[in-house]
């Protein structure tokens, strides 16, 4: 079962701490939103499970941290200063500004009227001023996605870690676009998170890998617990494609306002890697690269045998991390007949992503014995269960399995005066609502099996 309406989630977010809207004090800031102390859990659960699947348990992907603030040069060789650009039309009437594509009709989204501006282009980066003048000169970008960083780091990354092809570099981190209407809840915002691998291959093999990698992406999103049902994968077609790709295939995901992309896996040739490098004229790039007489590095590799130079090809899965989230939220999402007229809301959330793995409650919020022993068994369980495990002291144990169905914990330990006297805990599955009384020495044991 999923959402029925974005309205739902966003209202779950909101109760039970998941994400707010940035600078809400203030009115807000459109485009932005923050992770609150259950959603900062469940974030950090999704980018460790994309890092784990990406990095530990290969052995031919190396990480990076690289910097958000980015170089100019960067960005032109790249080609987004030039093309990364949304077309942008405006209401003479009421001064709305859009992305042509959401216009429907040729009439103005807001108002109705067909006084539109002819669409222009709309470059989608963020500036910012570098140094204390503020002279125009003096400026970095912040990065548009997470992926330059990597191409710029690509030589560095191959001399100090003594890599051959085929193997990646992964980047999880933020991402700045000016996006012209930002919309959807977390679905399009201006500042988000992106987890990216950009796999090298030889030319020749980039096709066999990408496939290999939509098969890869696949099974993990079903790992997260996003059902295949839910998935659909949508060929690019050529006219559409990014300046860089010679195919992409996107992985739509049914959202709650539509099926919508939610990674795209793009076969990104040559063209970064040469678009980067020195010494082009030497290297046989296959793709339209600009003329780079200011890159220091030469982005390249020699073959052993032939002693030749050439460009790999790059193969790139790039995630959104605020898409996962909501794809997998509204997942888990369901509202259940409890029957007498009762429901509950559940959050059945594979245990690796539980933002809270284990409550502890005790039956009593007054009662010193039962709350020491429930800090006792709280510290016991922290000690060994990878996350966050809460001591839910409100003394309203109902009310606490509410909340702790609505964000997704797996289980829920009640201290009552048993425990005292027989060193027993009451343990409930937030999944059937079963209860089982189990020794405290023995609880690990039944957490999660
Ligand atoms: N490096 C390739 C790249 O950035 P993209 O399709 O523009 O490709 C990759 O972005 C992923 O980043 C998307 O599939 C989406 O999940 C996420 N993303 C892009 N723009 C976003 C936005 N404005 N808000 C939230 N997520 C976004």
């Amino acid at each position: 079962m999923t959402a029925k309406s974005m309205d739902e989630l966003v209202s779950l977010c909101k109760r039970r701490g998941f994400i707010f809207q940035s600078s809400e004090i203030y009115g807000g800031l459109q485009g932005t939103y923050d992770y609150g102390p259950i959603g900062v859990e469940l974030k950090n659960n999704i980018k460790a499970s994309w890092w784990d699947s990406m990095i530990y348990k290969r052995d031919d992907v190396e990480g990076l941290d690289a910097s958000i603030l980015t170089n100019p040069k960067v960005l032109k060789y790249s080609g987004h200063e030039s093309t990364f650009t949304d077309p942008l039309v405006d209401c003479k009437e009421c001064k709305g500004r859009f992305r042509n594509d959401h216009i429907n009709d040729s009439k103005c989204p807001l108002c109705g009227s067909k006084s539109l501006t002819d669409p222009r282009p709309f470059n989608l980066m963020f500036k910012t001023q570098i140094g204390p003048v503020d002279d125009g000169k003096n400026f970095a970008y912040l990065r548009p996605e997470t992926a330059q960083q990597i191409f710029a780091n690509f030589k560095n990354i191959l001399d100090s870690t003594n890599k051959h092809l085929p193997f990646g570099v992964a980047q999880i981190g933020k991402a700045f676009r000016n996006e012209i209407t930002p919309r959807n809840f977390i679905f399009r915002i201006r500042e988000f998170e992106q987890m990216e691998l950009e796999f090298f291959v030889k030319p020749g093999e980039d096709e066999k890998w990408h496939k290999y990698w939509l098969e890869n992406r696949l099974a993990w999103w079903e790992e997260q617990g996003v059902s295949k049902d839910s998935l659909e994968i949508y060929d690019v077609p050529e006219e559409d494609l990014s300046h860089y790709s010679k195919s992409t295939l996107d992985i739509m995901y049914r959202f709650p306002h539509g099926i919508e992309e939610l990674e795209g896996i793009a076969n990104r040739t040559d063209f970064d890697l040469g678009s980067h490098s020195k010494n082009q004229n030497t290297l046989k790039i296959q793709s339209k690269t600009l003329q780079n007489k200011e890159s220091n590095s030469k982005l390249a590799i020699q073959d052993i045998e032939s002693k030749e130079w050439f460009v790999p090809y790059v193969i790139e899965p790039s995630a959104g991390v605020d898409r996962a989230f909501l794809a997998i939220l509204n997942e888990a999402y369901a509202v259940e007949d409890l029957g007498d007229g009762k429901t509950r809301t559940v959050l059945r959330l594979k245990n690796h992503l539980s933002p809270i793995k284990a409550a502890v409650i005790p039956l009593k919020k007054n009662d010193a014995q039962l709350v020491d022993l429930a800090v006792e068994v709280k510290s016991l369980l922290q000690e060994r269960l990878k996350g966050r495990v809460v001591l839910e002291n409100t003394g309203n144990i109902g009310k606490s399995y509410r909340r702790h169905d609505e964000i997704g914990t797996p289980r829920c330990i009640t201290i009552d005066y048993d425990s005292i006297e027989k060193s027993t805990v009451t343990i409930r599955d937030r999944d059937t609502m079963e209860q089982k009384v189990v020794g405290i020495d023995g609880i690990n044991e039944h957490l999660f099996n």
